[in-house]
């Protein structure tokens, strides 16, 4: 099956970004036909600094490949540099209704956040469908906050097909972390963990040294008692710091208590400690190694590109045809 998600490039992934959504993402190359891209034209649709886009980019792209993303499995480029996005959104645009875009939730959010409510943040979900619809595919992996955009997608694409003729199959959202636990702010474990200034011990960072990894593990809060189990009301701390052991070990969490009964919560969290910067500690590297070598990671998404815009020209070509934008 042919899947197509983008990755915004602004912000650092926590653990639980990882646990939630990536890990599954990455996994999903090894059986699927993946188009990935990194949505730097999404991007700057909220405030953000042109000197550091380029960074951003190139630094989402590091992690991703430094998490496992492949680019002999998958091809993985940059939205920017397919003219074809801007262009079928432009003519999604003409056929995308109002009402129906004043109701997405993220731009309710984001235009109640302060964000200068511009067009774009505005069109936000019609550059989506776009990014989407290019490539034809059959389910689009993403967070449960882009389901909407994905159905947004499916109504864009039958309304397109009914009016000019059929191009487009309807894709279906594949929601990433659906059974998956949510991971908790180690500082608080009523709030989700999410890389936040006013919570920022809250949160590990795919990128934290080993330093940082120790000292938070150190600081989260845990619960009264002292046993290690599994026990959302009573011991939320310690069911969270149970999930993220078992998320990144692969051992049950029945296992977990077995193997820590008896220990204390300073031992379990040494051992936590140790399991994440172990797992963590080789992406470090390879995100800095990577880098290092800027002409690397431009090559390879140009050449992504390039591959990507083969069956992007090729969809717009008949949507051009279907619509009438053409000479011949
Ligand atoms: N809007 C998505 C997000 O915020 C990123 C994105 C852009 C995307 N275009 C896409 C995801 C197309 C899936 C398909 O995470």
């Amino acid at each position: 099956m042919r899947i197509v998600s983008g990755i915004r490039p602004s912000g650092q992934l926590t653990i639980a970004n990882y646990l939630g959504a990536i890990k599954q993402f990455i996994e999903l190359q090894e059986k699927h036909e993946g188009y990935f891209f990194i949505a730097d034209l999404h991007a700057i649709t909220t405030p953000y600094e042109p000197k550091e886009l380029k960074n951003a980019v190139l630094s989402a792209f590091a992690l991703y490949l430094a998490l496992g993303l492949d680019p002999e499995k998958s091809t993985i480029f940059l939205q920017s540099q397919l003219p074809e996005h801007s262009e079928l959104a432009w003519i999604l645009e003409t056929i995308a209704p109002l009402g129906e875009l004043e109701r997405m939730t993220q731009y309710k959010e984001k235009k109640q956040e302060g964000s200068p409510a511009n067009a774009g943040l505005f069109l936000y979900p019609v550059l989506m469908a776009a990014d989407i619809l290019l490539y034809k595919p059959q389910a689009v992996p993403v967070g449960e906050d882009q389901i909407q955009h994905v159905e947004m997608t499916r109504s864009l694409a039958e309304k397109f097909n009914s009016k000019f003729g059929n191009v487009f199959p309807l894709p279906e959202p594949l929601v990433l972390g659906k059974n998956s636990a949510r991971i908790k702010s180690l500082q608080n474990p009523d709030k989700k963990m999410s890389k936040s200034d006013e919570d920022p011990d809250g949160a590990i960072l795919l990128l934290d040294s080993p330093q940082e990894i120790k000292r938070k593990i150190k600081k989260a809060v845990t619960d009264s008692g002292k046993e290690i189990v599994f026990d959302l009301k009573k011991k939320p701390a310690v069911a969270n710091l149970l999930t993220i052991f078992s998320g990144y070990s692969g051992k049950e969490i029945k296992q977990l208590e077995k193997e820590f009964s008896g220990k204390t919560y300073a031992e379990f969290k040494n051992s936590l400690a140790e399991l994440l910067t172990e797992k963590l500690k080789p992406i470090k590297t390879e995100f800095e190694r990577l880098m290092k070598d800027e002409s690397f990671l431009i090559r390879l998404l140009t050449q992504g590109s390039a591959k990507a815009q083969k069956v992007a020209s090729k969809t717009l070509e008949e949507v051009k045809e279907k619509t009438g934008l053409t000479l011949k």
